[in-house]
């Protein structure tokens, strides 16, 4: 079992073993391994006739060009045939530090060591899928070269949006952005776009918890319930589906909890209603089905398009209140066999891979769209440490230790195991069809 956090004396932990961020190293080595070429640059700069230097230089430069993107842009390919869904995260100090969360603009609860938390150690794993084969690690370039000129719209609840935002800093971190639109309300992430003009690819997140149509709850919190449309795509996404190239869907937590469902003008059940309303009971596994049917109709189209599904990613409150300092404290990793997937996770799981397989029957045929499933459950399932805890709050225990404070046994910590799921998309999205 890990050891827990020490919230009473921040200082005296150990130090972790601290490694710079390592997204530079790759085009640094590249830069290291045409050393030579540039030795040969500077001498041919410094000693070539004013006349000459152009002429000498633009061949050389071409060259130095071919060879760095030769170096760069043709990263480790996974193995298509490699079952990314099972695996187990093995130690690899430094491995998962890989950008500046402040400096790509994260939700602010989300961003872990700008909230003081002391224990690095859950950067400091990678994930190592079953059956020998590897997963490369998150390559910007490679992202982008093969997303060149498309539209990435990430759909659905704040897992989802935990996902788009590691995607848009594991992207900044190597390359340019530019923030086209973002939520009126500065504490709001809900509906946003990036765009990275060196390969005219954008980056958008849409608030749906649901996926579909909802109001109420999701929309003001201060409303107890949700009124899901299952019929109808959610409005902003569906408004912009024919502008969107690849569809990562990733809706659960909010079904499980409950709302009123409705076709068309009709009430057709609900889950978690208050009994004396008499709706029908339908549960939350039947809606999530419906509302991903819905999404995936909505998304096909002769344009050739991916829709990924992603599976649900659980918390670890593990029964403790969420108001509790120690609600989530473990600082490793689950080993294997430590912690079995409960019945709800592999139930939740198998909806996504059900459901995925009865859209590939429907529109086979039909339609140019590819559906992908983005087995997320297992690798999150694993990293009880990977949360930020009560470090979603800016220094937490600034004033002493309170008897109560939120903790999100929920989220990752940005950088943290959601990147991860990026690192899968990749290779999902760089297969050939
Ligand atoms: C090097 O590559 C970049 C991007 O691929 C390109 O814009 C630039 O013109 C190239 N430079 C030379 C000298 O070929
Ligand atoms: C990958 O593994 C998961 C979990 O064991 C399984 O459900 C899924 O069918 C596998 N995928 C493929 C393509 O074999
Ligand atoms: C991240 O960037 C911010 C702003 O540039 C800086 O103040 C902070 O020290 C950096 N954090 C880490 C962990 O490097
Ligand atoms: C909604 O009603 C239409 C028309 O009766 C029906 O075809 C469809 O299956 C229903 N959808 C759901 C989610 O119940
Ligand atoms: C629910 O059913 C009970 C018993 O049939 C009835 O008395 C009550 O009025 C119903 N409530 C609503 C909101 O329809």
């Amino acid at each position: 079992m890990g050891a827990s956090y020490q919230p009473l004396d921040p200082h005296n932990q150990k130090p972790s073993s601290k490694k710079p961020l390592s997204f530079l190293s790759k085009p640094v080595c590249a830069w290291l391994a045409c050393g030579f070429i540039s030795l040969a640059l500077l001498h041919l700069l410094c000693c070539s006739p004013a006349g000459t230097q152009r002429t000498a230089f633009s061949p050389l430069l071409q060259y130095i060009n071919n060879t760095y993107s030769f170096v760069s842009s043709v990263p480790p390919r996974g193995d298509e045939s490699c079952n990314y869904s099972e695996g187990r995260w093995v130690w690899s100090p430094g491995y998962a530090r890989r950008y500046n969360a402040t400096e790509c603009n994260v939700k602010e609860s989300h961003d872990c060591l700008r909230n003081g938390r002391p224990d690095t150690g859950y950067l400091d794993w990678r994930w190592q899928p079953a059956g020998g084969c590897s997963l490369p690690a998150f390559d910007a370039r490679a992202f982008l070269t093969a997303m060149r000129g498309k539209h990435i719209a990430f759909i659905g609840d704040s897992m989802a949006r935990n996902q788009a935002q590691s995607l848009v800093c594991l992207l900044s971190a190597a390359f340019p952005n530019r923030l086209l639109y973002r939520d009126a309300d500065p504490r709001k992430y809900n509906f946003w776009r990036y765009a990275f003009p060196t390969h005219d690819v954008k980056v958008s997140f849409y608030w749906n918890p649901f996926i579909v149509k909802a109001t109420g709850k999701s929309e003001d919190e201060s409303i107890r319930e949700n009124h899901v449309h299952l019929d109808t795509p959610g409005d902003g996404w569906g408004a912009d589906a024919d502008t969107i190239d690849v569809a990562v869907l990733g809706a659960s937590h909010w079904l499980l909890n409950g709302a009123i469902y409705y076709n068309g003008s009709e009430v057709i059940g609900a889950h978690n209603a208050p009994a004396e309303l008499n709706y029908t009971g339908v549960g939350y596994a039947w809606p999530l089905k419906m509302a991903y049917r819905t999404a995936v109709e909505r998304l096909s189209s002769s344009r050739p398009r991916t829709v990924v599904l992603a599976t649900f990613s659980p918390a670890h409150f593990e029964g403790r209140p969420s108001d509790s300092p120690t609600a989530c404290t473990k600082m490793e990793p689950y080993e294997e066999g430590e912690k079995e997937l409960d019945w709800i996770c592999k139930e939740l799981r198998d909806i996504v891979y059900d459901e995925a397989q009865a859209a590939k029957v429907r529109i086979a045929g039909a339609s140019a769209t590819r559906i992908e499933v983005l087995d997320v459950t297992k690798m999150a399932a694993m990293r009880p440490d990977g949360h930020p805890s009560v470090y979603m709050h800016r220094d937490p225990f600034a004033h002493g230790v309170p008897e109560r404070m939120y903790s999100d046994c929920l989220h990752s910590c940005l950088p943290g195991p959601v990147d991860t799921f990026n690192e899968m998309l990749l290779q999902i999205l760089r297969k050939r069809r």
